[in-house]
């Protein structure tokens, strides 16, 4: 079953973390799962931005999304005659947006094309912002699809897989990127078994990544983060598949903390190492990974499990919650566009001649 038809994705598409109504956008609260399913909704562009700096949704490509309709929330306070007007007003509101948090580029990259839309717009302008922010949608579920085979068809039958964080249906408009890579090799048979890291500190491993797998009834085993090499050591996994916040002209890449250290155990024990992401999560202007902001998060994030202290009181802790893998540590970049093998200026330039 190697063609992408042949994958029934209905039935690994069962979580939605971003729902817009018309009115008012539906975030499913990641902060709470996987015991309690709740949802914030969002009825200003003020609340959207708050959301994605409080985690409620995360994930690149969903806080892309999240933010695009978020700009059509920030219009309803806008009264213009046509696009450029009107973004003169929503410039404010956009910026606050923007700066939710600075890591992953999906955020800038889908405020950039809500501002494109309304560049020369007429009285219309209003209702092509809501037609954008539904494609950036749309086309993101579609990317992930196409994502999903191309990574899939690298794997063998047999294959086991490590992940790391979250990158599945709640980091995306659904099916995920790394995620959908080990759903469509799962759905194709090429995957036996699926390990998950725990993703410390804030967990998107151990809360959210098993318990979307356990939904689709892969049965996912969990590890401490620390395990990872010991698996790898001991013959264990065949493939680690990760995500992206921002893979910058040479194919030096951000992710999760933790990722780096993974891809550095996979290359010692001649492992691929696979990145997935959307062209939305390249960012041509930026040339490797020293360029990248890393967001810090708060040290409360660390000090505790849940709302369990772990360290003495008093005790300093540092959170930087993304890292970057270089280049060379990174076998392949699967993108909706195709596969970047080796990734390099030069290979990178081949698949994105222009920014994207
Ligand atoms: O801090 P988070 O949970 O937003 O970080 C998410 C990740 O690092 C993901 O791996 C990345 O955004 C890719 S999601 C498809």
């Amino acid at each position: 079953m190697d063609n992408q038809t042949a994958i029934d994705f209905e039935l690994y598409d069962r979580v939605r973390p971003i729902r817009w109504d018309g009115q008012a956008l539906h975030l499913l609260d990641q902060r709470v799962l996987p015991f309690r399913e709740e949802q914030v909704v969002c009825t200003d562009s003020d609340a959207v931005a708050h959301a994605i700096t409080e985690l409620v949704v995360r994930g690149a490509p969903a806080i892309g999304i999240s933010a695009a309709y978020g700009v059509v929330l920030a219009a309803n306070a806008v009264e213009a005659a046509n696009g450029d007007s009107a973004l003169k007003a929503l410039e404010p509101a956009m910026q606050r947006l923007h700066d939710a948090r600075p890591t992953a580029v999906n955020l800038a990259w889908a405020l950039n094309r809500m501002g494109d839309t309304l560049h020369g717009a007429g009285a219309d302008w209003r209702e092509q912002l809501v037609a954008m922010a539904d494609r950036i949608a749309k086309d993101d579920l579609l990317a992930n699809r196409r994502m999903g085979v191309l990574g899939a068809q690298m794997m063998q039958p047999g294959t086991r897989v490590l992940t790391h964080c979250n990158t599945g249906s709640l980091a995306t408009a659904g099916f995920g990127t790394a995620l959908g890579v080990i759903r469509a090799g799962c759905a194709m048979g090429r995957i036996d078994k699926v390990y998950a890291g725990e993703t410390r500190p804030w967990l998107q491993g151990a809360r959210l990544t098993v318990w979307e797998l356990a939904q689709d009834g892969l049965n996912p085993t969990l590890i401490a983060d620390s395990a990872a090499a010991h698996l790898m050591k001991t013959g264990g996994v065949d493939w680690v598949v990760a995500g992206a916040d921002r893979i910058c002209a040479n194919g030096d890449t951000a992710n999760k903390i933790g990722t780096y250290s993974l891809a550095i155990a996979a290359k010692h024990h001649g492992i691929g190492f696979m990145v997935v992401a959307p062209a939305s999560t390249v960012d041509m202007n930026t040339p490797n990974g020293d360029a990248i902001e890393i967001e810090e998060r708060l040290p409360t994030e660390l000090l505790s499990v849940g709302s369990v202290r772990t360290a003495a009181e008093g005790v300093a802790a540092w959170n930087p919650v993304f890292d970057v893998t270089p280049a060379e540590l990174i076998t392949a970049i699967v993108t909706e566009k195709g596969v970047v093998h080796a990734p390099s200026v030069a290979t990178m330039r081949e698949l994105f001649p222009q920014d994207v």
